[in-house]
């Protein structure tokens, strides 16, 4: 059975939340971990090539993970999928992966297969649900079944300023990416890509 762990992050907190992902989905037996990155675009390469900032070193830190195909959601079982936010919805580049999978949504490839979300933020309130919601649309389209965060999860019921909500596993990066997450977002982060896996083995072993 095949968890595919997708994500994309220019500044690296959508990127450990990831990590924490895939060490969640190792956990359960019979599972196959299968970990990408999502396509940065080409000018932005060129961008962050030319400015050499932070950004450019995540990215070259990055090139060890193979870039999400069709193929790899097509043989996935279950799927995690992560971005961090722009104006409150996903960026370009999840929506870019996604918007090219009419052919899968034309062949119902995706239909029946589990799905978890996460994300980062910037602020407290700068969209981590809403993010998180702007994913579900259309791989509800896909037919896939969303898995969400229980609230029985420790530290899922608080009021610090950290991640954690029932849409999906978040972060808070801090407004100049300064703030990394914190053990509880790592910890909701495993968990969902346990719950992921786990849910994924239970409806696709009677495929
Ligand atoms: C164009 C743009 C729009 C953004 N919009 C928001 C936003 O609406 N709310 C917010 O809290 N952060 C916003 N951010 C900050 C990013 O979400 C933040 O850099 C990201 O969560 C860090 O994740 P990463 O390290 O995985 O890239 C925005 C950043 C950019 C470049």
């Amino acid at each position: 059975m095949k968890v595919l762990v997708v994500y994309y992050s220019m500044y690296g907190h959508v990127h450990a939340l990831a990590n924490a992902v895939v060490a969640g989905a190792q956990q359960v037996a019979g599972v196959d971990v299968v970990f990408r990155r999502i396509r940065e675009f080409p000018e932005n390469v060129e961008h962050m090539k030319k400015e050499g900032g932070y950004a450019y070193q995540v990215y070259q830190g990055q090139q060890s993970i193979p870039e999400c195909t069709l193929d790899d959601l097509r043989a996935a079982d279950g799927m995690v999928f992560g971005s961090p936010t722009r104006y409150g919805n996903m960026t370009a580049q999840a929506k870019a992966l996604i918007d090219s999978t009419a052919s899968l949504w034309l062949g119902g490839d995706m239909e029946g297969k589990p799905v978890g979300f996460f994300t980062s933020t910037a602020s407290t309130h700068g969209g981590q649900e809403t993010t998180l919601v702007s994913m579900m649309f259309p791989l509800l389209h896909l037919g896939m079944l969303i898995v969400g965060v229980p609230y029985s999860l420790p530290g899922m019921i608080h009021t610090e300023a950290r991640g954690g909500t029932p849409y999906g596993a978040s972060t808070i990066a801090g407004p100049r990416g300064e703030l990394q997450p914190t053990a509880e977002d790592l910890a909701i982060a495993t968990s969902l890509g346990k719950r992921v896996a786990e849910v994924t083995l239970a409806v696709r072993a009677k495929k």
